[in-house]
């Protein structure tokens, strides 16, 4: 039996001008990692029953066999049609009770179907090895396979519902935010050691109260001007603690899901316990303050109304722990102010805290020279040092593309220059 398919692909493998063979273990290690990522994005750990086998095996120099097994009957008609529209000279050859094979140019592919409760299985070669676009078009054969258990991850719900979730990041430790060193102690008595230490809060508490009470807190307000490292500070936790922060920006919820935000806030809440222990970082809730003539408006006080059954819905063994951002604490609704345990406050930093800021920023100046910027600039945030910072960079930028014969770093002056 030959029963050619008719192409409908524009792209063709077979006719890409652009051949390049990969070799064998370049090709192993792309199939295998690209399936493995896959795999963790697709099938949660307690299911790993569940994903398929996928295997790649050299046949002969630079030959090779790849294989992956699939359970669906439905699939075959998909995968056949996958595979027709990707490589447009492929027929099929041999037709046994248990196996279809196919022929290309150079590619077999063999398809057996799922039976009595076993697995089918897909094995698709190349003689001579495979070019890159054979490697894509098996991955995505095993995604056409594997999407029918395809379940959401907690993360992508949570994308889904307008979030970002911070993974620890490398680059970001405490050195990042220079100077404020009571605000980071503050950070590390309240949210730190609870978190590393619960069994000593509560033998404490057992101790000394009449009715026992958590004192772990539940949730902790950043206050602070503008541009005061509070957002920063918060991404520096959760990277510290490789706690991951689920980064709720209020602001955009309030107005990308207008009219759904509350049961969209509610539904964050719910989710994040799935995720183990996390940190909720609602930033910037002045979204949800009083507005300036003393109004609030409907869907405000509905959010608002959300925010403060979830958190007093808080257990104290619960694995989120609330951090809320704010530089407008004063129209806050007094009650969400409440629901806070503690609150630690983010100032605009002194002379010689700018100082140490500049010096993150412009490490090449002298103190003495740091200082006298620190001085001239008056009291500004942390953001606006490194904003003068940047101005002075893209000015010197300029310059030394006009003068190249300038080789040195940006000099004090341009920086005393770029005080706005
Ligand atoms: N003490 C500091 N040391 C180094 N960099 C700082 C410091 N304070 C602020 N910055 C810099 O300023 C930038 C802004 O900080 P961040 O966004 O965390 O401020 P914020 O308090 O969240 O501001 P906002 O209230 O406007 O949201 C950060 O990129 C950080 O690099
Ligand atoms: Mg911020």
């Amino acid at each position: 039996m030959n029963i050619p398919f008719t192409s409908k692909s524009t792209s063709s493998i077979n006719k890409d001008p652009e051949k390049s063979l990969v070799d064998y273990q370049n090709a192993k290690s792309f199939l295998e990692r690209s399936i493995q990522d896959y795999n963790q994005k697709v099938f949660s750990s307690s299911d790993s029953t569940e994903i398929p086998n996928f295997e790649v095996t050299r046949i002969g120099g630079d030959t090779a066999s790849t294989s992956f097994s699939f359970s669906n009957k439905e699939d075959i008609l998909d995968l056949i049609g996958y595979f027709s529209k990707n490589y447009d000279d492929l027929s099929l050859k041999e037709s046994f009770t248990d196996e279809f094979r196919f022929y290309g140019g150079n590619e077999i592919i063999n398809i057996s179907p799922p039976k009595y409760g076993f697995p089918g299985k897909v094995s698709v070669s190349k003689i001579g090895g495979y070019e890159n676009a054979d490697l894509d078009a098996i991955v995505n054969a095993y995604k056409l396979v594997t999407k029918e258990t395809k379940v959401d991850t907690v993360e992508d719900r949570l994308k889904s519902l307008g979030v970002e979730i911070y993974k620890t990041d490398p680059s970001l430790t405490w050195d990042y935010i220079a100077g404020y060193e009571d605000v980071k102690q503050e950070i590390k008595d309240n949210i730190i050691l609870p978190l590393q230490h619960p069994e000593l809060y509560e033998e404490i508490v057992k101790g000394t109260r009449k009715v026992y009470e958590s004192i772990k807190p539940k949730a902790v307000l950043f206050e602070g001007p503008p541009g005061t490292g509070k957002t920063t500070m918060a991404r520096i936790l959760a990277n510290e603690t490789q706690t991951p922060l689920i980064y709720v920006p209020v602001d955009g919820i309030m107005t990308k899901w207008y009219g759904e935000s509350e049961r969209n806030l509610a539904n964050i809440f719910d989710t994040s316990k799935e995720l183990g222990n996390n940190f909720l970082f609602l930033d910037e809730i002045d979204s949800l303050a009083t507005s300036r003539d003393g109004n609030m408006h409907e869907a405000t006080r509905r959010v608002l109304s959300v925010l403060l059954r979830k958190i007093d819905g808080f257990e104290s063994n619960d694995k989120t722990m609330l951090i809320g951002a704010t530089n407008r604490k004063n129209d806050l609704d007094s009650a969400l102010i409440n629901r806070f345990d503690n609150s630690i406050f983010f100032r605009n930093p002194e002379t010689n805290e700018r100082q140490s800021i500049l010096e993150n920023y412009a490490k090449h100046l002298p103190q003495e020279e740091l200082k006298e910027i620190a001085e001239k600039t008056g009291e500004i945030s942390g953001r606006a040092l490194k904003d003068l910072c940047e101005r002075a960079e893209r000015k010197w930028v300029s310059k030394r593309i006009t003068r190249p014969e300038i080789k040195e770093l940006p000099p004090l002056e341009e920086y005393l220059d770029s005080i706005r």
